[in-house]
C-alpha cells in the first residue's frame, strides 16, 4: 500500500443520497468504505441490521427483504441452530442486494427493560445472548460477508445515548455485558466489532483504550477490526485507543481517521505503525471472510424461503404466559370469536430505527408517532409500521365454521359489546419501541390497559396477544384466561400467532427477559439522562457542565433475574418461564461442575419442546443465581431424553485482579423450569482455579 492508500480503509461514509452524490461503486445503504482497485481490495458496502436488510424508507427502491421477528423472539426460542439459520437467511439477502457487510449482532444485554432497542437485542443473560448472538453471526458470515457484533459496550439505554457515562466496575462489566460479547465473538468470529455512542467510566467507548486495546484486542485476542457507530467518533485519539475505522464520517465533526490521522502519522512513527495495524486488521477480516472470493452479483431474494424461516422463528419465539382452564388451544367450542384491537386486521407490529426492515412494497400500515426529526431523516422514523402478515385472516382460515368478528378497539364500549357476544375474545395489544427513545414506563400505551381490562371483565375466555418490544406490566392479568407474548413476530407473524392459538404449533418459548411487577423493582426507577433537553436521532448536547452518569454498579453483574433473586423481589413472570400445551419434567441432575447431565420427559399428551435450564445457586457458600447451561429438546408424548450441557467456567467465577477466579469449595446447581422455579440442589466440590483470558502468545 502506498502512504496515501493507507488512509482509504480507515474511514467510511453514510451511503445515503442525502449526504451528497454517492461514489460510483456505492449502493444506497448504511455505509460505504472505498476500496483500492489497484490492489484488488473491494469497497465495503454496509447495510443494517440484526433483523434483516433495512428498508431505509424505500430509498433503495420498493424491493423489501425478510423481516425476522424481534431478537427477543429469537432468544425466546433458546435455539442456537435456529439462530444460525436466521442469520444465514438475512446474510444471504444482504449479499443478494449487493452488500458485503451486515451491521448485525446486537448483543447488548437487556439491562434496562425500558430500552427502546430491547426488541433488537436478545436477553438479560450473558450466556443466552452470547450463544445465540454468536450463532446468528456465524450464520450471517456463512455467506462470505462480514457481520458486526454491537454495540460495544454497555450501550444499554437509548436515553441520552450520545452523552451518558456508564459507571461500572471492571468485574461487574466482565461478568455481564462484556461476557455476552466475549462468548458471541468466540462463537461467531465477527469480522468487525462496532463500538458505541456512550461513555464507560469517563471514556467514549470508541476512544476507550481499556475496552478496545486491553479487553477486546489484548485479553480476548480479537484479530478483526473495530468500526465506530455512525456519528460516535470524538477525535483522532481514537486511533491509538483502538478504533480502526470511522463509519458514517459525515455525522462526526471531522473525518478524523483521514487527514488528521495522516498528519499525526507523519509526525509520530508510533501512530504510523498503528495505521498499518488498522489496515491489516480491516484487510484480514475482508480476506478471512472471503469478501473478495465472490464479489456481490445482485439478484432477487427468495422471499418465500425467507418468510418460512421468519415463521419458524416466530412460532418458536411465542411465549405462552398464561392458560387458565386450558382455554388454549382454541377448540371447536369457539363458535363465535371476537378479535379486538392491535391492528390485527391489518398486520403485525415491527420496531423502529436503523434496524427497520420492510417486505416488498413497504408496510401494510404506518401509524405516525410524532416527534421532531430533521426533514431529511424523516424517512428513517416514519412511525409504527405493520408488516403485511394478517392475524385476523390467519385466524379466520383456522376457525372453521366459527363466526369471527373484528373490532378495532378504538372504543372500549364497542369492544366490550363484541366480547360479550362471543365465546372467546382475542384482544391484541401492541407496544411500539424504537431506536433513539426508551419507553417512559412499562404500561401498554394508547389506553390499551383499560381496553384489555374491560374486555377481560366482559368475557371470562379472554386471550391476550401481546406484540411488545420488551417486558410490560399487566394490571388486568388475573381477569384473563390466557396471555401470549408474540414480541414483534416478523413477516409471517400473523400465521405464527394463529398457528399457536389453534394448536398447530405447541408453544415452546421461554422468556429471555424478566417481566417485573413494578418499575419500583428495577435497579433504577429513573433512567439517567431523562432530562436531556432535546431528543431524536442526534440530540443536542446537554447544557454546559451537565453530565449523565448511569451507575450500573447498583445491580452490577446481577442483571435481570440475578437482581430479583439477590434482592428477593418476585417478578410478574421470571426469566426462562413459558408454558406449553404439553407437560414436561426435568430430573436426575448430575454434574462434575464441567458438564451438567439431566433427563427431560414429555409427560403430556402431545409432542412439544422445552428447555432444560441449569442454574448455579451457590458458590463457596455464597448465594448465586446464574444460568450456567441450557439445552432445548423436542419430545414425543411419553418420550424422555438424557441431555448433557457444558458449563462455561466463567459463570462459576468472579473477575478478580485481571483474571477469572473460581474460589473453590462447594458449588450447588439446580434444574429450573425458569429462574425462580428450581429443583433440589446438587452440590459438588470444586478446586480453586484462576486463569486469564489472554491467548497464549502466538509462537
Ligand atoms: C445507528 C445504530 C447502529 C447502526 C448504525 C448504521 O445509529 O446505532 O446500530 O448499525 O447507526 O445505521
Amino acid at each position: 500500500m502506498t502512504e496515501e492508500e493507507r488512509f482509504v480503509l480507515t474511514h467510511g461514509m453514510l451511503s445515503l443520497p442525502l449526504a451528497g452524490k454517492l461514489p460510483a461503486d456505492a449502493i444506497v445503504g448504511a455505509g460505504y468504505v472505498a476500496g483500492i482497485p489497484r490492489l484488488g481490495i473491494p469497497p465495503l458496502r454496509e447495510t443494517d441490521a440484526t433483523l434483516g436488510v433495512a428498508y431505509l424508507g424505500g430509498l433503495r427502491g420498493k424491493e423489501g427483504a425478510t423481516p425476522l421477528p424481534a431478537g427477543l423472539a429469537l432468544a425466546s426460542s433458546w435455539n442456537p441452530q435456529l439462530a444460525r439459520q436466521a442469520g444465514e437467511t438475512i446474510g444471504l439477502e444482504a449479499k443478494q442486494k449487493g452488500f458485503n457487510v451486515l451491521l448485525a449482532g446486537g448483543v447488548n444485554l437487556v439491562r434496562e427493560p425500558r430500552n427502546g432497542r430491547s426488541f433488537e437485542y436478545l436477553s438479560e443473560d450473558p450466556l443466552l445472548s452470547g450463544i445465540l448472538g454468536g450463532a446468528s453471526i456465524a450464520g450471517i458470515q456463512s455467506n462470505k460477508i462480514i457481520s458486526t457484533v454491537k454495540h460495544f459496550a454497555l450501550n444499554d439505554q437509548e436515553t441520552a445515548r450520545n452523552y451518558v457515562d456508564v459507571r461500572v466496575s471492571e468485574a461487574n462489566a466482565r461478568e455481564s455485558d462484556l461476557l455476552a460479547f466475549q462468548i458471541a465473538i468466540e462463537r461467531g468470529d465477527p469480522g468487525s466489532v462496532m463500538c458505541a455512542y456512550n461513555l464507560v467510566n469517563g471514556a467514549y467507548t470508541c476512544d476507550s483504550d481499556w475496552l478496545l486495546n486491553k479487553v477486546l484486542k489484548r485479553d480476548w485476542g480479537y484479530k478483526g477490526f473495530v468500526m465506530s457507530d455512525w456519528g460516535s467518533v470524538p477525535g483522532v485519539s481514537t486511533a491509538m485507543n483502538g478504533l480502526d475505522q470511522q463509519s458514517g464520517s459525515q455525522l462526526d465533526k471531522a473525518v478524523y481517521l483521514d487527514k488528521p490521522l495522516k498528519d499525526a502519522a507523519s509526525a509520530d512513527p508510533g501512530v504510523a505503525a498503528r495505521v498499518r495495524d488498522m489496515n491489516r486488521r480491516i484487510l484480514r477480516s475482508m480476506f478471512a471472510h472471503g469478501l473478495e472470493d465472490t464479489p456481490p452479483a445482485p439478484k432477487p431474494i427468495d422471499a418465500k424461503a425467507g418468510l418460512a424461516v421468519a415463521e419458524a422463528v416466530a412460532k418458536e419465539g411465542i411465549v405462552l404466559l398464561r392458560n387458565e382452564r386450558d382455554v388454549l388451544p382454541l377448540s371447536a367450542i369457539a363458535k363465535k370469536i371476537a378479535v379486538i384491537g392491535g391492528y390485527a386486521d391489518t398486520g403485525v407490529l415491527s420496531g423502529g430505527g436503523s434496524s427497520q426492515v420492510q417486505m416488498t412494497g413497504g408496510p401494510a400500515a404506518t401509524v405516525p408517532v410524532g416527534g421532531e426529526v430533521p426533514e431529511a431523516l424523516a424517512f428513517l422514523l416514519p412511525g409504527e409500521t405493520y408488516h403485511r402478515s394478517n392475524p385476523l385472516k390467519a385466524i379466520r382460515a383456522r376457525a372453521k365454521g366459527a363466526d369471527v368478528t373484528f373490532t378495532s378497539g378504538r372504543y372500549v364500549s364497542e369492544a366490550v359489546d363484541a366480547a360479550k357476544a362471543a365465546d372467546v375474545a382475542i384482544v391484541f395489544a401492541t407496544e411500539w419501541r424504537t431506536e433513539n427513545k426508551d419507553v417512559p414506563d412499562l404500561n401498554l400505551p394508547n389506553g390499551q390497559d383499560a381496553l384489555v381490562a374491560a374486555v377481560a371483565k366482559a368475557n371470562p375466555n379472554t386471550v391476550v396477544v401481546l406484540q411488545t418490544g420488551g417486558p410490560v406490566l399487566m394490571p388486568w392479568l388475573s381477569d384473563t384466561a390466557a396471555v401470549l407474548e408474540a414480541w414483534y413476530p416478523g413477516g409471517s407473524g400473523g400465521e405464527a400467532i394463529a398457528s399457536v392459538l389453534f394448536g398447530e404449533t405447541n408453544p415452546s418459548g421461554k422468556l429471555p427477559v424478566t417481566f417485573p411487577r413494578s418499575i419500583a423493582d428495577l435497579p433504577r426507577t429513573v433512567i439517567e439522562g431523562k432530562d436531556l433537553p432535546s431528543s431524536g436521532m442526534f440530540p443536542a448536547p446537554p447544557p454546559a457542565g451537565v453530565t449523565y452518569r448511569a451507575d450500573y454498579d447498583v445491580e452490577g453483574s446481577d442483571v435481570g433475574y440475578r437482581w430479583y433473586a439477590r434482592e428477593g423481589k418476585r417478578p410478574l413472570f421470571p426469566f426462562g418461564f413459558g408454558l406449553s400445551y404439553s407437560r414436561f419434567e426435568t430430573s436426575a441432575l448430575t454434574t462434575d461442575g464441567k458438564v451438567a447431565r439431566f433427563t427431560v420427559t414429555n409427560t403430556g399428551a402431545r409432542a412439544g419442546a422445552t428447555v432444560g435450564q441449569v442454574y448455579l445457586v451457590s458458590a463457596g457458600g455464597e448465594r448465586r443465581r446464574r444460568l450456567v447451561a441450557f439445552k432445548k429438546v423436542f419430545l414425543q408424548p411419553g418420550e424422555h431424553r438424557v441431555l448433557d450441557a457444558a458449563i462455561d467456567p466463567r459463570l462459576l467465577s468472579e473477575w478478580e485482579s485481571g483474571r477469572w477466579s473460581i474460589k473453590g469449595g462447594e458449588y450447588s446447581f439446580a434444574l429450573g423450569s425458569d429462574a425462580e422455579t428450581l429443583g433440589p440442589p446438587v452440590t459438588v466440590k470444586l478446586r480453586p482455579r484462576r486463569w486469564s483470558d489472554r491467548p497464549a502468545p502466538s509462537k
